[in-house]
């Protein structure tokens, strides 16, 4: 892919999320997620909200976060958080797991909620605002060039997400580089049955509907462990085209090792 064609493609997912929150602000919902038509694409919109998320996870947070709900699985559960850490949310839209994640870690902990569309991170703003909750934090970036230090984050999740990135062994490599020692990664993201080529899976559906850009379970498997990352773990939970899967990504950060001392 050039420059010229990679810069397109992301205005064009800039622009079309935009979109999504702008619905939200005028009380619909954001009309896509991976169960919609016009965001991410699938079949129907069968697997969405409380199917993720359970009715009393739904419960804690407010309804705009939860209309502009657009991922494809329920990350902050199968990262599970414990009090105290920092999460990483990448894309966090609306804000619907970050919001989750803040709830998770507590007091203690802190949730980010990184984000390249400007309308998104407004509506997560307000969403946390009416949540009630303090330590969210929202940062404006895109996550091929996270905003946050080496080794800060314990854990990173995301929804839906990756699969929409224009240059992702950048994402793979700043996934190695924020995570501490021994963090983990609990991704929720489209992913491709190996049998399906490139071309196949633009045939299934466009970029900005988180089709045509997701990899396969194999090419997934092989960024993480040529990013450094072992215990990687790429698992199909439900079909949303042919051949096309929502998936839950997991992954670990080596632990640091020591370097032995010497006998002096
Ligand atoms: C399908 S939506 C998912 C939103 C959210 N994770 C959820 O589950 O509701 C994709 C989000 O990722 C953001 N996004 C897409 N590409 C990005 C990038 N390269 N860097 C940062 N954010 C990006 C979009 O602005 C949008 O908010």
């Amino acid at each position: 892919m050039t420059t010229v064609d990679a810069e397109s493609l992301r205005e064009q997912v800039r622009e079309r999320y935009a979109a999504a929150a702008r619905a939200v602000d005028d009380g619909k919902d954001g009309g896509c997620g991976c169960g919609g038509g016009s965001c991410c694409e699938g079949p129907g919109e069968e697997v969405a909200g409380e199917e993720l998320y359970g009715a009393e996870q739904l419960r804690e947070l407010p309804e705009a976060a939860v209309l502009a709900s657009l991922g494809c699985g329920n990350p902050t559960a199968v990262a599970e958080l414990r009090e105290g850490e920092t999460v990483l949310d990448l894309g966090s839209g609306g804000g619907i797991d970050v919001l989750l994640a803040a709830k998770r870690v507590g007091p203690t902990g802190r949730a980010f909620g990184l984000d390249m569309t400007e309308e998104m991170l407004a509506l997560a703003l307000r969403n946390a605002a009416e949540a009630g909750v303090g330590n969210a934090i929202f940062l404006k970036g895109e996550m091929e060039a996270i905003p946050l230090p080496a080794g800060s984050v314990d854990v990173i999740v995301s929804n839906c997400v990756l699969n929409l990135s224009t240059d992702k062994p950048a994402v793979f490599a700043e996934l190695a580089r924020v995570l501490r020692p021994g963090g983990r990664i609990g991704i929720s993201d489209i992913v491709a049955e190996d049998r399906l080529s490139a071309e196949d899976r633009a045939e299934r559906g466009s970029f900005v509907g988180c089709i045509a850009g997701a990899l396969s379970k194999g090419e997934y498997e092989t960024a993480l462990e040529a990013a450094g990352f072992e215990d990687v773990g790429v698992e199909f939970t439900h079909e949303v085209l042919d051949g096309m899967h929502g998936a839950i990504v997991k992954a670990v950060k080596p632990a640091a090792t020591r370097e032995p001392e010497s006998a002096e």
